[in-house]
C-alpha cells in the first residue's frame, strides 16, 4: 500500500473538521487516490470530480457489504445487519428490488404536496424561537425539523420521536464525547439494538393495525406482492429514518453558518429570495454533510489514476472533496449563489443517488427560507472557530451545536 502523503494524524484533527477544503485540495493535488487509515478502517480514498463520478458507477465497486466477505463487520461492528442490511448496502438486482417499493413514495410529485405541512412544521418551531432573540439551533431547528417531517412520513408515533431522536442522536454524535472509544461503541451498540428493537415492533403493530403512513403503505404491498421479506421492511424503515433527517440536518446547520459568514451572499439571498432552489444546491456543494460517500469494496484489483486498489479494499469517494475540484468548477472554494455550476456529487451519483432528494430539497428550501425571512439580524452567537464539531473522524460533517442571536 503506497503511503498517503498527508498523514493519517493530520487527517483526523480538530483543525481537518473546522475546514478540512485545504487537505481535501491536497489529496486531489498530490495523490488523488490515497490509501489512508482511520480509526474506523483502513480505505482508498477517491478525490477528483471525474475520479469521483466513474467510481459511483463502477460495477467493481460494489456496495454488497453484508456478501460473503461480510466487510460489514469491519466498517459497521457487529449486530449492524439488523439496520444496515438495506438498499444503501446492496448491488443490483438486490438493490433495484429493495429501492424499487420506496420510490414511488418519495417521487417528486407527491413530496411537493407534502409543502403545507413542511411549512407549518418550520413555523411551529420557530415560533417556540422567536421571542427569544437567541437560540441553539441545531437542537431547536435543524435536527427536529427534518425529524418531525419524516417520523410522521413514516408513521412513528409523537409520544415517540424524543426516545427515537435520543437514538439516533448517539449513533450521529459518537466519538465526541469524553467517553472511551470501548464506552463509545457500546453505546452506538446499544441505541442501535434499542432502536432495532423498536422498529421491528412497530413494523408489527402496523400490521396488526395499519395507518394512513409510508410503513402500514409498505407492510400492505409487501403482503400483497411478497417484495420484502420482514427483516428487510426494518432495515428500510431504519434508512428512511436515518437517511431522513441526519444528512439534511447536519446540511441546514452548515449552510446557515456558510451563510452567516458570507455576508455579502446572505445579502443577495434576502434580497432575492427566488435564488433559493439554486442557492442549496450551492450551498450543498460548497459544504455538504457527507463529506465521503457510503463505503465501496472492490470486487477485483482495479486501477485509478495509476494506483492499484487491491480487491477486498475499502473505497471512500470524498464527495466533498470531488466538490471542490477546481478542474470541475471554477474558484470551488469561492460560495457562489449567482453562479449556475451545473451538477454536483453532494446527493451522490449513480443507482445510489439521493432518494430523498426532492425531500431533502423541500425541507431546505422551506426551512432555510423560512427562517432567514423570520428571523432579522441573524448571527452567530460565537465565534465561527468556537462552534463545536462533530468529530473529525464521523462519517458525517455537522455541528454538534449552532448558537445564534436575531432581533427578537
Ligand atoms: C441534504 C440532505 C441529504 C443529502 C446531502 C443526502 C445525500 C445522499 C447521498 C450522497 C447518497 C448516496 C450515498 C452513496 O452513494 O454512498 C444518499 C443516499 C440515500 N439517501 Fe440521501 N441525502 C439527503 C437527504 C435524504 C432524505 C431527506 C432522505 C429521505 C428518506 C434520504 C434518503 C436516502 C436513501 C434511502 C439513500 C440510499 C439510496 C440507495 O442506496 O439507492 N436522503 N443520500
Amino acid at each position: 500500500m503506497t503511503e498517503c502523503p498527508i498523514p493519517a494524524s493530520e487527517l483526523y484533527t480538530d483543525e481537518f473538521a473546522a475546514d478540512p477544503y485545504p487537505t481535501f485540495a491536497r489529496l486531489r493535488a498530490e495523490q488523488p487516490v490515497c490509501p489512508v487509515s482511520s480509526p474506523r478502517f483502513d480505505s482508498y480514498l477517491i478525490s477528483r470530480f471525474d475520479d469521483a463520478r466513474t467510481a459511483l458507477t463502477d460495477p467493481r465497486l460494489s456496495k454488497d457489504l453484508y456478501g460473503p466477505q461480510e466487510h460489514y463487520l469491519r466498517i459497521f461492528g457487529p449486530n449492524s445487519a439488523g439496520l444496515n442490511k438495506n438498499m444503501l448496502n446492496a448491488d443490483p438486482p438486490e438493490h433495484t428490488r429493495l429501492r424499487r417499493l420506496v420510490s414511488q413514495a418519495f417521487a417528486p410529485r407527491r413530496i411537493e404536496a407534502m409543502q403545507p405541512r413542511v411549512t407549518q412544521i418550520v413555523n411551529d418551531l420557530l415560533d417556540k424561537i422567536v421571542p427569544h432573540g437567541e437560540a441553539e439551533l441545531m437542537r431547536d431547528f435543524a435536527i427536529p425539523l427534518p425529524m418531525l417531517v419524516i417520523s410522521e412520513l413514516l408513521g412513528i408515533p409523537a409520544t415517540d420521536h424524543d426516545r427515537v431522536l435520543g437514538w439516533t442522536q448517539v449513533i450521529r454524535t459518537s466519538g465526541s464525547s469524553r467517553r472511551s472509544p470501548e464506552q463509545e461503541r457500546a453505546a452506538v451498540q446499544e441505541a442501535q439494538a434499542q432502536l432495532h428493537r423498536y422498529l421491528t415492533e412497530l413494523v408489527q403493530a402496523k400490521r396488526a393495525q395499519p395507518a394512513d403512513d409510508l410503513i402500514s403503505a409498505l407492510i400492505s404491498a409487501c403482503d400483497q406482492q411478497g417484495t420484502l421479506s420482514e427483516p428487510e421492511l426494518v432495515t428500510t424503515t431504519f434508512l428512511l429514518l436515518f437517511a431522513g433527517h441526519q444528512t439534511t440536518a447536519d446540511f441546514i446547520g452548515n449552510a446557515v453558518v456558510a451563510l452567516l459568514t458570507h455576508p455579502d451572499q446572505l445579502d443577495l439571498l434576502l434580497r432575492q429570495p427566488a435564488l433559493l432552489p439554486s442557492a442549496i444546491e450551492e450551498l450543498l456543494r460548497f459544504d455538504g454533510p457527507l463529506p465521503v460517500a457510503s463505503p465501496r469494496i472492490a470486487t477485483e484489483d482495479v486501477e485509478y489514476q495509476g494506483v492499484r486498489i487491491p480487491r477486498g479494499s475499502i473505497v471512500g469517494v470524498v464527495l466533498n472533496a470531488a466538490n471542490h475540484d477546481p478542474e470541475h468548477f471554477t474558484a470551488p472554494d469561492r460560495l457562489d449563489l449567482r453562479q449556475d455550476r451545473g451538477p454536483h456529487l453532494g446527493f451522490g451519483y449513480g443507482v445510489h443517488y439521493c432518494l430523498g432528494v426532492s425531500l431533502a430539497r423541500l425541507e431546505a428550501r422551506i426551512g432555510i427560507g423560512t427562517l432567514l425571512r423570520r428571523l432579522p439580524e441573524l448571527r452567530l452567537g460565537v465565534p465561527v472557530d468556537e462552534l463545536r464539531r462533530l468529530p473529525a473522524a464521523s462519517p458525517f460533517r455537522g455541528l454538534l451545536e449552532l448558537p445564534v442571536r436575531f432581533a427578537a
